[in-house]
């Protein structure tokens, strides 16, 4: 997809950080935007940014939770209610939940499981086929997470989900050019960038709450200070933007995953363990 004026995106966990940049810079393009996230205040501060630098951008805002079919399934009958047509989609909407593997409740993994895989699945299912049956080009870009290509320890639950995002992204893409589609499908897997990802437990659901232990604690304490001075979100969103343009499958935020990831790959044909992702 060259060209973004008058199309329309759509964007979930548009509240913060990552999805809030990816709202302003399709506005910026001068797009039509849906945006969706669990918390409405944060979405009305959303709205209320694109309104002040991008006034003549017309906007959908819808609170939904994207673990959830059915909410995911009105979110995109009511976009294509309002513009008829959808262009781009980025399932962004995620949670971390740090941990060691044989420690971690179910609850844990139903919370991130839901957001961060659950979340992709809908959103394909809720879009896609109607993006294809409109004939167009257009494109997903879901986000996975550098966490979702290469190891490290004490961050199970997300890193599991991570990569189920990647493996869905590439089923995705695989699917769409078997099928002789023209949509197009891209993977967002950023490295520490600085959003509010720590404090996700802010929208947990009550009955998915579990206690904090220190394995957690010693992961979240380190995932905050390096958050703090991660790349700015909107560093992340111009990527996305020129990623699509150029129809890259994988959109990677720092200049050293590369080689993490050919030396992940050596690893894996010499039949060793990785080496520990260096995020930063
Ligand atoms: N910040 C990082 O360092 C980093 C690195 C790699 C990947 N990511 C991924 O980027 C994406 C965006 O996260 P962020 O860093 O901007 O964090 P963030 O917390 O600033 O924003 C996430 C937004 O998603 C919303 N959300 C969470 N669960 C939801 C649900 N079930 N339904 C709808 N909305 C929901 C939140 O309310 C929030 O507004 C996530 O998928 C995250 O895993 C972030």
């Amino acid at each position: 997809m060259q060209e973004f004026r008058g199309k329309t995106a759509v964007v979930t966990g548009a509240g913060s950080g990552i999805g809030r940049a990816l709202v302003l810079a399709f506005a910026g393009e001068g797009m039509r935007v849906a945006m969706a996230d669990l918390d409405a205040g944060a979405l009305s501060e959303t709205e209320g940014l694109v309104g002040a630098e991008f006034p003549s951008t017309e906007v959908l805002s819808r609170q939904c939770d994207v673990s959830q079919a059915d909410q995911v399934n009105s979110l995109a009958d009511a976009v294509f209610d309002r513009w008829g047509q959808v262009d781009v989609v980025c399932n962004n909407a995620g949670v971390f939940v740090g941990g060691v593997i044989w420690d971690r409740p179910d609850a844990d993994f139903d919370f991130v499981l839901g957001a961060n895989v659950w979340g992709i699945l809908h959103g394909i299912r809720a879009f896609v086929p109607r993006m294809i049956a409109q004939g167009t080009e257009g494109h997903v870009v879901n986000t996975s997470s550098v966490a979702g290509l290469l190891g490290a320890p004490f961050e199970a639950p997300y890193a599991i989900s991570k990569f189920a995002a990647y493996a869905a992204t590439e089923s995705l893409a695989h699917d769409l050019v078997a099928t002789g589609s023209k949509i197009r499908a891209s993977v967002l897997c950023p490295g520490i960038i600085a959003t509010n990802i720590v404090d996700s437990d802010r929208h947990r659901p009550k009955e998915l709450m579990t206690p904090v232990t220190d394995d957690q604690k010693f992961v979240t304490d380190f995932l905050s200070s390096a958050v703090a001075e991660g790349m700015p979100p909107s560093e992340v969103a111009k990527m996305v933007v020129a990623a699509i343009r150029a129809e890259e499958f994988l959109i990677l935020t720092h200049d050293s995953y590369p080689k993490q990831l050919q030396a992940r790959t050596e690893a894996l044909v010499a039949r060793r363990l990785p080496d520990v992702a260096e995020f930063a």
